[in-house]
């Protein structure tokens, strides 16, 4: 085949783990084997229906041409008004942009900020776009690795470490993908007050925030005064199950929420107008689809009990009790270098996981790609059937 001289920049990106592992597993199905997947990171539920409503209306209206940069003013303000209230600060419509999910939203941001040299402290266990993206801006990741013991949460004191005068950006996920980790505002408390020793934006990812079992502390609610040093990331993705409608939002001060809507402009300009309009039914106050969200907050909750319960009757395997989103993240370290079943021996997470779907015909994602060696990721958004089958699999296989 020939070969092209692509961008230099491309050089150092990964391809995506997660669709490498969703292609692998296609093609199993496609052979007709049942494979269960716990490598997918959305919402298993549908779309709302006053959401899907919306959309069909939209598109009724014929409201289907170009809309402003960064989105609909209605949405913007509707944005304005969530954000105001979960953060209790004041935003106005013109200090959001929508985005093409919240994915786009965080590469935007970090082309709006980076300059080659900056770095981006991005604490590991991470969700694998964010170092991607930092890079594709010119900047260097810094990762400093949270703990296990410590809830997978970054300590004031690596944070204190980990700044230098070229820190431009650190992100914080609460609740966490890949870990689940949910921080307190005990401890955002503390990582403010290293912060307030540097001059870094703080990029706070807060697209799990419906899904948190135990209190949600909220950044800005325990660090006010950080405000115009930072940018909420957040979406309509996890929240509502509408990943495919690739609506997400930055919310933050108007300077950098203009060059990133001016970055959009050259770009996608915006997110598809009918995405948009239903996007506005989510963020329009619903005592209905308030509980639509808690409900399926709630069937999160009981699947995590149940797979961390069948977790802990697999022997070798061990795993940090997670507070939010639909992820677990089990330690997987002992049971790599040893013989399994038929003498198989996996060195690495990556490898187990191949193992795993091979012989178990369940899919997870290696630690590997979140920074995190001797860890698998297992996506709970699935049935509870599927979790027991699985579970059962994961076990036999090992031997
Ligand atoms: C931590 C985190 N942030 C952001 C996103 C992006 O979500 P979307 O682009 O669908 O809004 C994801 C999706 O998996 C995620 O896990």
């Amino acid at each position: 085949m020939k070969t092209y001289r692509l961008a230099r920049r491309l050089a150092q990106l990964e391809p995506s783990a997660t669709s490498a592992m969703n292609a692998r597993v296609q093609q199993l199905r496609a052979e007709g084997i049942k494979v269960i997947s716990f490598s997918v990171g959305e919402p298993d539920f549908d779309t709302p229906t006053p959401i899907k409503a919306a959309a069909i209306d939209a598109l009724n209206k014929n409201l289907t041409h170009y809309t402003p940069a960064g989105g609909i003013a209605e949405l913007r303000k509707a944005i304005a008004a969530r954000v105001s209230a979960d953060q209790g600060l004041a935003y106005t419509a013109n200090q959001i942009t929508v985005t093409t999910g919240a994915k786009e939203g965080l590469y935007l941001a970090f082309q709006a900020l980076c300059d080659d040299g900056d770095e981006a402290i991005i604490p590991a266990p991470y969700w694998v776009s964010y170092i991607e993206q930092a890079k594709l801006a010119g900047a260097t990741p810094v990762t400093p690795m949270t703990s296990e013991a410590t809830g997978f949460r970054i300590t004031p004191e690596q944070l204190r470490a980990a700044l230098t005068p070229r820190t431009k950006i650190i992100v914080l996920n609460s609740p966490s993908n890949p870990t689940g980790a949910v921080y307190s505002a005990a401890e955002l408390r503390a990582l403010a007050d290293v912060l307030l020793e540097s001059e870094a934006i703080i990029i706070t990812d807060e697209i799990y925030d419906a899904i948190s079992y135990v209190e949600y502390a909220r950044w800005l609610h325990v660090a006010p005064e950080l405000a115009e040093r930072t940018l909420i990331v957040n979406g309509a993705s996890k929240a509502y199950a509408m990943t495919g409608w690739r609506v997400g939002y930055v919310a933050g001060p108007q300077p950098i929420v203009t060059a990133i809507k001016d970055i959009q402009s050259h770009t996608s300009t915006h997110t598809a107008s009918i995405a948009q309009y239903a996007a506005l039914v989510a963020y329009t106050p619903s005592d209905e689809l308030d509980q639509t969200v808690r409900d399926m907050a709630a069937a999160f909750h009981r699947r995590r009990d149940l797979i961390l319960e069948l977790l802990a009757e697999i022997p070798g395997v061990t795993c940090a009790v997670p507070d939010g989103a639909f992820y677990v993240f089990p330690n997987v370290a002992d049971l790599l270098g040893r013989p399994l079943k038929n003498g198989a021996v996996c060195a690495t997470s990556d490898e187990l996981n191949n193992y795993l779907l091979d012989q178990a015909h369940i899919a997870c994602v290696g630690g590997e790609s979140f920074g995190a060696p001797g860890y698998i990721r297992l996506s709970y958004a699935t049935s509870e059937a599927d979790i027991i089958e699985g579970m059962r699999r994961f076990r036999d296989s090992l031997g």
